[in-house]
């Protein structure tokens, strides 16, 4: 079902993602729908400290500005931080690899919203990943994943989808998980402790 998946390294994606940035290739971009279903769930910032895992050009970490949250995009790959920084230079944007360096150097020990848009499929450590996510979320913080999932109607499952259990791993053991349908094949995930 889930048919040939894109390669990627076994830990640390770094050299992958940044050979991407370089070759041109683009994600998809944000649209209405997504940003009022993020507003719905995430509600206003008040200055909360917000961190965007996997900002690429940092259209997400600016949306967390505008909604008034403090937010700090984090990418691994050294063109996104660039061409980020460049859209968007007002934002907060760091080049930080969330697998491999050390939490402590992020700008707040813990953070009321966490989002990894596009990000969770290509996680190489699922577990870490989400252990390392829960450390850095406030007392009643908030985990927004967006990714890709497998429409059954299309066969076969994309490179780009989550298998379905990744999904399972990534909704488990939270106190609250709502899902939040954007088409067929999109998902956002709104996970609270
Ligand atoms: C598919 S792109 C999505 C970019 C952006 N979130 C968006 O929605 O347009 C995945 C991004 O995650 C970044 N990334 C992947 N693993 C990462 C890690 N361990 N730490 C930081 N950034 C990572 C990549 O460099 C890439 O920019």
């Amino acid at each position: 079902m889930s048919g040939a998946r894109t390669p990627y390294p076994a830990r640390g994606g770094t050299s992958y993602w940044e050979a991407a940035w370089q070759q041109g290739r683009r994600y998809r971009p944000l649209d209405t729908a997504e940003t009022e279903a993020l507003r719905g769930h995430l509600g206003t910032g008040r200055g909360r400290p917000a961190l965007d895992i996997g900002c690429g050009e940092g259209a997400l970490t600016a949306l967390l500005d505008r909604l008034g949250y403090r937010a700090v995009g984090i990418d691994c790959a050294p063109t996104a931080v660039t061409d980020a920084r460049a859209r968007h230079p007002a934002a907060d944007i760091r080049l930080f690899d969330f697998d491999a360096d050390d939490a402590a150097r992020l700008p707040h020990p813990a953070f009321a919203v966490i989002t990894c848009r596009l990000v969770y499929r290509w996680a190489a450590d699922k577990p870490a990943f989400l252990s390392g996510v829960r450390r850095l979320l406030a007392p009643g913080g908030v985990f927004w994943v967006v990714t890709s999932v497998h429409d059954p109607a299309q066969e076969p499952a994309r490179s780009w989808d989550a298998e379905a259990s990744d999904v399972e791993l990534l909704t488990s053991g939270w106190s609250k998980a709502q899902v939040h349908a954007l088409g067929p094949s999109l998902r956002c995930y709104a996970l609270r402790p």
